[in-house]
């Protein structure tokens, strides 16, 4: 299905509940009634045109217009994908952070084993911390002065000395795989704990996992595929332009 700005977003959620998160990041709270898409972003003064690319990018794979969202200014995208961050960072880690120590405490699992969930999902969360901060603190800061230098064709000598020691190429190849983890944990439940008599925790655990790894999958793809050339293309009209 396309998803098209005359749609209500209402139908959109129950066709996709996935996009509630997604949505939730443009600033679109729960409670818009009978609304379309086009009406509510509108209202809340939001880029039509990129929040309907964004939302059929992820509610379908093969949707992927790479040049499309590359005409976005680099901005809007970082904008985005902070507000992804934060969504990760302030909700969904520690909703499965504290599913984790509910059924490490409460289900009878060995005090090894629960020690063994606590420490694997400690370490994916200082690893997802590092990677996004940064990401906040030194790559999209780049990005937006590189979009700063070309729109006011000034570029300052510290952004000359930034490009020149560091390029975004060098960004793309360390831009690690912070889903790797999620799947090795989302196996640990799946294959290896004990049997228990009451699998609701894990159940919730696991459904969180997917939704997460769906969605930082997602924010991955727009990093690599979207940012990336955009910056690189941005990166080589700066250097040539001088
Ligand atoms: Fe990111
Ligand atoms: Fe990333």
């Amino acid at each position: 299905m396309h998803i098209e700005g005359t749609i209500k977003l209402a139908d959109i959620i129950h066709h996709d509940h996935d996009l509630i998160p997604v949505i939730n990041r443009f600033g679109i709270q729960l409670g818009f009634g009978d609304q379309t898409i086009e009406e509510i972003c509108e209202q809340k003064e939001i880029n039509l045109e990129f929040f309907l690319t964004i939302i059929n990018a992820f509610h379908d794979p093969q949707y992927f217009p790479k040049k499309h969202l590359q005409s976005f200014p680099a901005s809007m995208l970082v904008d985005y994908l902070r507000k992804a961050h934060q969504y990760y960072l302030k909700d969904m880690i520690p909703e499965v952070e504290s599913l984790i120590n509910q059924m490490a405490e409460g289900e009878g699992l060995n005090k090894e084993i629960s020690l063994m969930m606590k420490k694997f999902y400690e370490e994916y969360v200082t690893e997802f911390s590092t990677h996004t901060a940064r990401e906040e603190n030194e790559v999209y800061p780049y990005i937006l002065e590189l979009e700063a230098a070309l729109e006011s064709n000034v570029v300052s000598d510290s952004l000359k000395d930034k490009m020149h020691n560091y390029s975004i190429t060098d960004y793309e190849l360390e831009h690690d795989n912070v889903e790797d983890k999620l799947y090795d944990l989302k196996n640990i439940i799946i294959k290896y704990l004990p049997a228990s008599p009451s699998d609701s925790l894990r159940f919730q655990i696991l459904k969180d996992l997917f939704a997460l790894e769906k969605d930082l999958n997602e924010h991955a793809r727009i990093e690599d595929m979207i940012l990336v050339p955009k910056v690189e293309a941005m990166e080589y009209t700066l250097k040539n332009r001088k």
